[in-house]
């Protein structure tokens, strides 16, 4: 049986020691402000707003939620954007995806200024990171967040789930790592990631042909494909660590992840919940983030 990654437990940590630097910056008068932009009415990301919203509670990061219907136009998101760059008490912005078809999501996501992208997701912090040039950050020890501001945020989920695979002692170098899934937001960065950190890594994807044949050979599976039971224990090798990224809303109301939990706990030595898991981390990397951007600005 398994060892369980308990997400949650190093998201309380991140948000310990957030906390105490948003009370550092309170002290010396600075109030650090996240905004939180949503178009439209997917259920999924009315869920992360409200996770999120209750992690700023938690740290003293003051939201400023910008909605918007369906319908919203691209100059009124840009018009938005072009507020939060010009608000100082704003030092981080977050879009919730999927943006309503119409929007081209590439182009608001770039128009935010790359020291307030706390998502890592514009096409200079990625592009840095491509280049490494702000790979010293998954290095927290040699990192002075002093200079991210300079650098660019890495992106929040797969920066969590590397702070994850250290927090449990997961040696990455020389490992072979599978990533299932090559989305910008989570796929790409996360093989980057790990890459950077010298594993030997697969990038799977739709038209990955015997895709058993490939999770059969990760010493580390990361899935985000958001398939639920995409991965079973005949996929994976006995002692596997498992990160399931995904996130499913089931007919039912329930979330599951992309791993049919149950049997592949059989086989992994380390696997990751839903919920539980990688979400929370992912919210206390972007909180993470925000108050270095706040920092970064003193
Ligand atoms: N835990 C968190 O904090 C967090 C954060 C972000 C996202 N998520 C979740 O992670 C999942 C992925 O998110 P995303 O934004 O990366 O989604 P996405 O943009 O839809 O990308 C999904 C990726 O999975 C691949 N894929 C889909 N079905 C597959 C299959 N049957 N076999 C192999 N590859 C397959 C796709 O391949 P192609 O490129 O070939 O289409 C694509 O690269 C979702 O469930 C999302 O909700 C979780």
């Amino acid at each position: 049986m398994s060892k369980i990654i308990e997400g949650k437990k190093l998201a309380e940590k991140i948000k310990e020691n957030v906390r105490e630097k948003v009370i550092s910056l309170n002290n010396k008068g600075i109030d650090v402000g996240l905004a939180l932009i949503l178009a439209g009415e997917n259920l999924s990301s009315k869920q992360y707003l409200s996770a999120t919203l209750k992690a700023c509670k938690k740290t003293g990061i003051k939201p400023y939620e910008f909605r918007f219907p369906e319908n919203v136009t691209m100059n009124e998101l840009l018009n938005s954007v072009r507020d939060i760059n010009n608000d100082e008490r704003i030092h981080g912005a977050l879009i919730f995806f999927p943006l309503p078809k119409r929007i081209d999501s590439r182009k608001i996501v770039n128009s935010i200024l790359p020291e307030k992208d706390v998502d890592g997701l514009g096409s200079i912090p990625i592009g840095k990171f491509a280049a490494e040039e702000s790979t010293l950050q998954l290095y927290s020890k040699q990192y002075d967040p002093s200079i991210t501001h300079h650098l660019g945020f890495l992106p929040c989920t797969p920066f969590g789930v590397i702070r994850l695979l250290e927090y449990y002692n997961v040696d990455i170098k020389g490992k072979h790592a599978v990533v299932i899934g090559k989305s910008l937001a989570v796929g790409k960065p996360l093989s980057l990631m790990l890459l950077t950190k010298e594993a030997t890594v697969t990038i799977c994807h739709r038209e990955t042909r015997n895709l058993a044949e490939m999770t059969r050979q990760a010493d580390i599976l990361c899935v985000a494909a958001g398939k639920p039971n995409l991965i079973n224990a005949d996929m994976v090798k006995e002692g596997v660590v498992v990160v399931d990224i995904g996130i499913n809303v089931l007919p039912n109301g329930c979330v599951v992840g992309d791993i049919d939990f149950e049997s592949v706990s059989t086989k992994a030595s380390l696997i990751t919940p839903v919920p539980g898991g990688v979400g929370p981390v992912t919210i206390a990397m972007l909180l993470e983030n925000t108050v270095k951007s706040a920092k970064a600005r003193i």
